[in-house]
């Protein structure tokens, strides 16, 4: 497998802040696939530059927004429903980065973004949550970056769609929500055909089911014989 470099460059300061939070949580933080390998990833397929605003949308507790402020010198808006956006500004600030990574907790559907606003808007391991929707991207999610922007997706997906139903297998550790999961092809036609964007690159992650497997989901992956699971990543640019 790979080397991940930003992983690696800000490990301690991603660790020290991990410990401050299973520290002070009833439950320990827990992550899906490593968001700071996908975050590397899906930076070598972007162009972000010193400067711009950036959208982290679905962005949990922060830890790839401090990464993006850091590594790339752009603005980010850190937005996240589950997480607690008090929390994530203290992470931020401890980072040293609170004054250019700002903390928004609003639902994908309720934004309170201006239209045109991002150079970029970028999501690891959430998209899947609420944009499968045929609408979302039309009605909510394109308008946020300006002509020209570019978006950046990785999401828990699948190497084919199932044809012939969840392989049975896998059904003990398949879990309802776990649907959202596509392949990189779905994700490119839902989103070609709005016509609202072009899409750059729609992909499997080389490696995508070991890198997701190293830190969550193992019975999952375990069961699947047939390597439906992967990572997928799509770019695209708004029109
Ligand atoms: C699996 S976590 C990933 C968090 C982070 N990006 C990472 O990779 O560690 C999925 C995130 O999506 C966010 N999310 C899910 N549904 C959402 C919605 N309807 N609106 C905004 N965020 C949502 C959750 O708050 C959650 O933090």
């Amino acid at each position: 497998m790979r080397n991940f470099i930003l992983k690696e460059k800000y490990n301690t300061l991603i660790q020290s802040l991990i410990d401050d939070f299973n520290n002070s949580h009833s439950y320990k933080y827990i992550m899906g696939p490593d968001a700071l390998c996908l975050i590397e990833i899906l930076c070598e397929k972007m162009n972000l530059k010193p400067g711009m605003r950036v959208l982290d949308m679905g962005c949990g507790a922060g830890f790839t927004s401090i990464i993006l402020a850091k590594e790339f010198g752009v603005t980010v808006f850190a937005n996240d429903l589950w997480s607690c956006a008090t929390e994530n500004y203290e992470r931020f600030v401890k980072a040293g980065v609170e004054d250019r990574v700002f903390p928004f907790r609003a639902e994908a559907h309720n934004l309170p973004f201006a239209s045109n606003f991002f150079d970029a808007a970028i999501s690891i391991d959430a998209y899947h949550y609420f944009g499968t929707d045929e609408c979302y991207l039309c009605d909510h999610y394109a308008k946020l970056v300006k002509p020209g922007g570019q978006f950046g997706l990785v999401n828990p997906g699948l190497s084919k769609e199932f044809t012939n139903g969840l392989p049975e297998k896998m059904k003990p550790f398949w879990e309802p929500n776990m649907y959202a999961w596509h392949s990189a092809g779905w994700w490119q036609q839902l989103w070609e055909k709005t016509d609202l964007v072009d899409v750059t690159c729609a992909q499997e992650i080389p490696d995508g089911k070991s890198i997701w497997r190293m830190t969550a989901d193992y019975d999952l992956h375990d069961a699947d014989i047939e390597n439906y699971l992967t990572l997928v990543l799509m770019t695209a640019i708004r029109k």
